[in-house]
């Protein structure tokens, strides 16, 4: 099996860390396979925002929280990605979808767990999100779409079967 099958059977949604940082080349690489995703017009239009600051990256996960006890939306990830790009681009959506998958299989190809999140959308795209936007260079030209927690695994993930029937020949 290619490296890249592997990297696509394997992946799993990670929801449980070790607190240690990934480094720099690892970090590096995610964004590089974010920034080679193939886009719509090859407009190039996603922007990517890397937190690795803890004391801004808690700060976050306990506004989005708003007091309510659990392991946070990154599940204790020490990098978090955020995507975002042009409202006014109508592939803006699914090119960061690509880009996000894309990251999300380099991460396992370096051995590293990730999760992708979406739970935060309407709350960093709405009112209350405007100082995290500001924050992290969201402009009111640009929609956040997308986020990918990374880290070393604590706990892996089982796999989850994959729904039979979504497929059809002729
Ligand atoms: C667009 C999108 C948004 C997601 N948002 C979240 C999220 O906010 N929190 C989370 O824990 N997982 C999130 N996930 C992960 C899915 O729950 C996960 O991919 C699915 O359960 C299948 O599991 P697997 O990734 O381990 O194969 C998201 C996945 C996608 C594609």
């Amino acid at each position: 099996m290619s490296e890249t099958m592997r990297s696509i059977l394997n992946r799993r949604s990670t929801r449980s860390y070790m607190p240690a940082q990934i480094t720099a080349e690892q970090r590096d690489a995610i964004i590089n396979a974010g920034r080679w995703a193939p886009t719509a017009r090859n407009a190039q239009e996603i922007s990517i925002a890397c937190v690795q600051d803890k004391a801004l990256l808690d700060r976050l996960v306990a506004d989005f929280a708003g007091g309510k006890p659990g392991p946070g939306f990154n599940h204790g990830a020490p990098t978090l990605f955020l995507l975002y790009g042009p409202k006014d681009f109508p592939y803006t959506q699914m090119d960061s979808g690509i880009t996000v998958e894309n990251m999300a299989l380099a991460a396992e190809t370096l051995g590293l767990g990730s999760v992708i999140i979406g739970c935060i959308r309407d709350f960093m795209n709405g009112e209350h999100g405007e100082g995290w936007r500001a924050c992290f260079g969201i402009g009111a030209d640009s929609v956040f779409t997308i986020a990918l927690a990374v880290g070393t695994v604590k706990v892996p993930t089982p796999p989850k079967d994959r729904e039979p029937g979504r497929v059809s020949y002729f």
